[in-house]
């Protein structure tokens, strides 16, 4: 049977390297910060210029009428997947990381058919680390097969959350509520990378047992999404449903045992759906 999205993945794993290697360029020299939401959702020159970059590269290689794209920067489209084949892109995940130099970014492509999740393409760029899986196809660190880990006491876990870019105190009291509760399980110890697909990669190679958010958007997580569920891990929504892209939340999980438990203590707040609906 011919094997329709072969060469798609390849090539995205080809432009996510081209893309990461010009993040670690812009790096060595002076960043301009700009800010989006909120005066700590940043964005610089080089988050706009490197979605440019890939934008053109997948355009250039699958013609803009037949793809539909959906970027952090410049979404072209509507957040709203449709069975159309759909690029969804955060050139520089991590921004406020990126602006700060602590080491970890991440250019994170996933592509979607029939709104089903296809594959999906981390690159952490400073680490020099590719992520990617294929539905049905397993999931590798620089081509290495990784696997979630088999712990299944919550007790013996290390659970990653991050805090977003929305600072009302409202919503900062219920994270950290959600943390606290986490914490005194106790779970040996709580993380975050700065950046929601590299957490993802996390999970995915059984570095930590979960990572969970509200508030971040699909292209921070459609490309790890892929990954963690081809390393045998679980995508759920925080209150325990099936995973929806384009809710803005979500519970990455080696298994069923640890998401369900961290489920138990999440202090869900509303947050706009990508899409709109
Ligand atoms: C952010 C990162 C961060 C997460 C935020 C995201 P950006 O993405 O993934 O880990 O906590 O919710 O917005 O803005 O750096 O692409």
């Amino acid at each position: 049977m011919e094997d329709k999205w072969q060469e798609a993945y390849e090539f995205a794993v080809e432009v996510a390297r081209k893309a990461g290697a010009e993040i670690r360029k812009a790096g060595d020299s002076e960043i301009k910060v700009n800010t989006k939401s909120s005066s700590v959702d940043l964005v610089t020159q080089t988050d706009q210029r490197v979605e440019k970059i890939i934008f053109s590269a997948l355009k250039g290689k699958f013609g803009e009428g037949c793809h539909r794209f959906i970027g952090e920067e410049s979404t072209v489209d509507s957040c709203v997947l449709t069975d159309k084949p759909t690029w969804i892109i955060d050139p520089v995940d991590g921004t406020t990381n990126f602006v700060h130099g602590f080491p970890f970014v991440a250019v994170s492509i996933a592509f979607a058919v029939n709104k089903e999740l296809e594959f999906g393409v981390v690159y952490s760029c400073m680490e020099d680390k590719m992520y990617k899986a294929r539905r049905g196809q397993g999931a590798f660190c620089d081509d290495e097969p990784i696997y979630v880990s088999d712990v299944k006491e919550i007790k013996k876990s290390i659970i990653i959350s991050e805090h977003g870019t929305d600072r009302s105190p409202e919503k900062v009291k219920k994270i950290f509520s959600t943390m606290q509760k986490i914490l005194c399980i106790p779970v040996h110890g709580l993380r975050g990378s700065g950046t929601a697909a590299t957490n993802m990669c996390l999970v995915a190679c059984g570095a930590v047992e979960a990572f969970f958010e509200i508030g971040i958007h699909c292209w921070d997580i459609a490309a790890g999404a892929v990954i963690v569920r081809e390393a045998g891990g679980i995508i759920l929504d925080v209150n325990g449903g099936p995973f929806d892209l384009m809710s803005r939340r979500m519970v990455s999980a080696n298994n069923e045992i640890i998401a369900n438990r961290i489920i138990k203590e999440i202090e869900i707040f509303p947050s706009p759906r990508d899409d709109g609906k």
